[in-house]
């Protein structure tokens, strides 16, 4: 597989000084090793893709089940906004923007087809790159099936974007995506949640949808507000959910 690091590199290196790519054929995780090498000390920015995980890892502790062909990478850089909410919505657009305009964003980070999973997106932070500094080591992962994946395993049906875009090559999908998304956390770094709001709403999945969360709540979502958590209208008045650490479902399907 031949992969365009150095036009990746050309475009993200102006915008963060001392920016790396690298390629590894098979690692656990790229989010894992990313992490490694920030608790050793590593905290340079960096492009990490691998042609393989072994143990890839998605939200809420659950393993990432990818098709065979996925594009799988993180992306590691410091970062110190002011307030972190919302950053895995500003990165769920970005990449809905990059990539086509039917994918739509299923709160807070997963990306979606017509109700089928065609992307998710777990971000973690590490130590502040400089002792006391204000920042973050911020590793924002990203998997995207290319091919449809095939299996059980799915709480959500899967979808590859090969479905939409013929041809879609995992090289052209990331140089496609890697300037924008720097550009994106950029932004979010200087203006926080702001000006991606109306980005996400325009491809809410949930906007309007009955939904259930995970400790049971039955609702209807009516978008997000300023700060990135979702509105949702349930018996007891309007609700805001903001933790990373509940499910949002569409009302209907199962919990995962
Ligand atoms: C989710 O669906 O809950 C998030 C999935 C995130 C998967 C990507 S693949 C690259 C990076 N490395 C990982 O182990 N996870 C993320």
């Amino acid at each position: 597989m031949r992969w365009p690091a150095e036009a990746i590199w050309e475009q993200v290196a102006p915008l963060l000084p001392g920016f790396t790519v690298e390629v590894l054929p098979q690692v656990d995780s790229t989010n894992t090793e990313l992490m490694r090498r920030a608790r050793a000390g590593r905290l340079e920015p960096v492009l990490l893709v691998a042609e393989r995980q072994s143990a890839g890892r998605g939200r809420l502790g659950r393993q990432w089940h990818g098709s065979d062909a996925a594009l799988t990478f993180s992306l590691g850089l410091p970062l110190a906004p002011a307030d972190w909410s919302g950053l895995s919505l500003a990165v769920g657009a970005t990449v809905a923007e990059a990539l086509h305009p039917a994918i739509r964003l299923k709160w807070p980070n997963d990306l979606w087809v017509d109700g089928r999973k065609l992307a998710g997106i777990l971000i973690e932070t590490a130590a502040p790159p400089q002792a006391g500094g204000a920042g973050r080591y911020t590793i924002v992962g990203i998997g995207i099936n290319l091919a449809t994946p095939a299996g059980e395993a799915f709480s959500t049906p899967p979808l590859g974007l090969r479905e939409l875009l013929p041809e879609a090559d995992p090289g052209a999908v990331l140089l496609s995506l890697a300037a924008p998304l720097v550009r994106s956390l950029q932004a979010f770094e200087q203006f926080g949640f702001g000006p991606f709001r109306a980005r996400f709403s325009a491809r809410d999945a949930l906007s309007d949808r009955p939904v259930r969360l995970s400790d049971g709540t039955e609702g209807t979502a009516h978008g997000v507000d300023e700060h990135g958590a979702l509105l949702v209208h349930t018996a007891a008045g309007m609700t805001t959910v903001a933790s990373a650490e509940v499910s949002v479902r569409p009302a209907g399907s199962p919990l995962p």
